[in-house]
């Protein structure tokens, strides 16, 4: 993935396109410019052409065609691995935020609380809290009731059996040597973490969205017809329905904090 290579990519800087609230303490005429949308969306859009969709979509066509006789074994070590996989992007998220928390003293003080405001809301909703809303489950038990209504075992049992998969583990530990060590200046780190951030959300889209799809048609080919349909869809369609929200909310984050100036190879 190239992309995560730079701290936020290497096009040439973009004119302002808006700007994030002025500071109090610091007149505007004295804050660098910053990333414009534009240049942003033309950054996520080189992911379109990178190793990880194709690795997605490979992942994808394999579930959806698993053979009716062997589905149950050969997904049983996978479903560990995602239980593991997917909460480990919940430190993940918390270390962008902390990235970004660090540079106080450093960056703008509304330009920092601006961008905190957003990145904390895909944060919450893992935990099942939405602005307006009554706390919800967390993924983490909708997880758990898919996973139990597809293998019909607790999720429990699965972790207590193997609680660090290798892959999932491996993966967790390089994601946050990237987030915590990639560069040596506080706000370089901070803008390589949200352009990390980005690249997580946008190909989570992806990842959820081809997830729910193979589901269905596993469902519809093995699964129902062995008398074992799925029923619990509640943690693919919420995931499926909203990465694309979260990786809107991930723009607003980075053009309100990010300087053009930070667009570079890395
Ligand atoms: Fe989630």
């Amino acid at each position: 993935m190239p992309w995560l290579q730079r701290s936020v990519a290497a096009c040439v800087a973009a004119p302002l396109q808006k700007a994030a609230p002025e500071s109090p303490s610091i007149g505007h005429a004295q804050l660098p410019e910053l990333i414009s949308r534009e240049t942003v969306r033309a950054l996520e859009a080189e992911l379109d052409n990178g190793a990880s969709i194709a690795a997605l979509r490979r992942f994808n066509d394999l579930l959806a065609n698993l053979p009716a006789g062997s589905w149950e074994a050969a997904l049983r070590p996978v479903m560990c691995e995602l239980a593991y996989n997917l909460e480990s992007f919940n430190p993940a998220f918390t270390a962008v935020l902390l990235r970004v928390q660090q540079t106080i003293g450093v960056s703008d003080y509304v330009r920092r609380d601006t961008a905190l405001k957003s990145l904390i809301q895909p944060l919450a909703g893992e935990y099942g809290m939405h602005n307006n809303e009554a706390q919800a489950l967390t993924h983490r038990e909708l997880f758990s009731l898919f996973y139990a209504d597809l293998l019909r075992e607790p999720l429990e049992e699965a972790l207590a059996a193997n609680p660090r998969p290798a892959a999932a583990h491996r993966f967790f530990a390089q994601m946050m040597r990237d987030l915590n060590t990639a560069c040596a200046d506080a706000m370089q780190q901070a803008c390589y973490a949200m352009g990390y951030n980005l690249a997580i959300e946008y190909l989570a889209d992806y990842e959820k969205t081809w997830m729910l799809d193979s589901f269905r048609a596993l469902d519809a080919r093995v699964l129902a017809p062995a008398g074992r349909p799925l029923t619990e869809w509640v943690f693919l369609e919420v995931h499926a329905e909203g990465e694309a929200e979260h990786a809107a909310i991930g723009h607003d984050a980075v053009v309100a904090f990010v300087p053009a100036a930070e667009e570079v190879d890395r």
